[in-house]
């Protein structure tokens, strides 16, 4: 797995300290509220399990599978639900949790989707952001990592459901995904 990898670009021990920190201000910001923390799966789930845990105040948790038509490496808008909500968001307020925000396209539409169900509030919280990339602009609340554009896996994000394991967050080797 490693000699796929051209080099870091966050390092797990930044990816903790970035995590305590969007922990405490979540904790601050939702102070006295219902908080529903939505991760995105699959790519979220490290992000989301190491988040919760830095977040002092009571969350309930829930999940999105979401998959966008397009290529390995592009998104193309056109999003389908594969697993929905388990339960209702109204008047509750809701933080998506992604890895990624990439085009945008993903996210414009989970934000229609889910305001559409009338919650109290909506936020943002993405552990990496690709605004070169950016085709839509969404505002993202709480942001780790502003990364180039290049094609980045590790901590939750795969290429072909590869490399979710890996602690930090890498560049892939151009040779790998052509
Ligand atoms: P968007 O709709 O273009 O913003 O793409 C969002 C989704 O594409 C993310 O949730 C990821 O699953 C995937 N994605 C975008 N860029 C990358 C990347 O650099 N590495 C791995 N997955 C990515
Ligand atoms: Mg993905």
């Amino acid at each position: 797995m490693i000699n796929d990898l051209e080099r870091c670009l966050v390092s797990k021990e930044e990816i903790a300290q970035k995590v305590a920190e969007i922990g405490a201000a979540i904790s601050r910001d939702y102070e006295g509220k219902s908080l529903v923390v939505v991760g995105i799966l699959k790519g979220a789930v490290l992000f989301l399990s190491d988040l919760v845990r830095e977040i002092t105040i009571p969350v309930e948790l829930d999940f999105m599978a979401v998959s966008s038509y397009g290529s390995s490496t592009e998104s193309s808008g056109v999003v389908r639900i594969l697993k929905d909500l388990d339960r209702s968001i109204e008047g509750k307020d809701v933080l998506i949790v992604e890895d990624i925000v990439d085009s945008g396209l993903t996210l414009k539409y989970l934000l229609e989707n889910l305001e559409a169900r009338k919650p109290s509030s909506v936020r943002v919280c993405t552990l990496l952001e690709k605004p070169a990339r950016r085709k839509i602009e969404i505002s993202i609340h709480y942001n780790g990592f502003v990364i180039p554009d290049e094609f980045a896996v590790g901590y939750g994000l795969d290429y072909n459901e590869k490399y979710r394991n890996l602690p930090g967050v890498y560049v892939l080797k151009k040779e790998i995904y052509g």
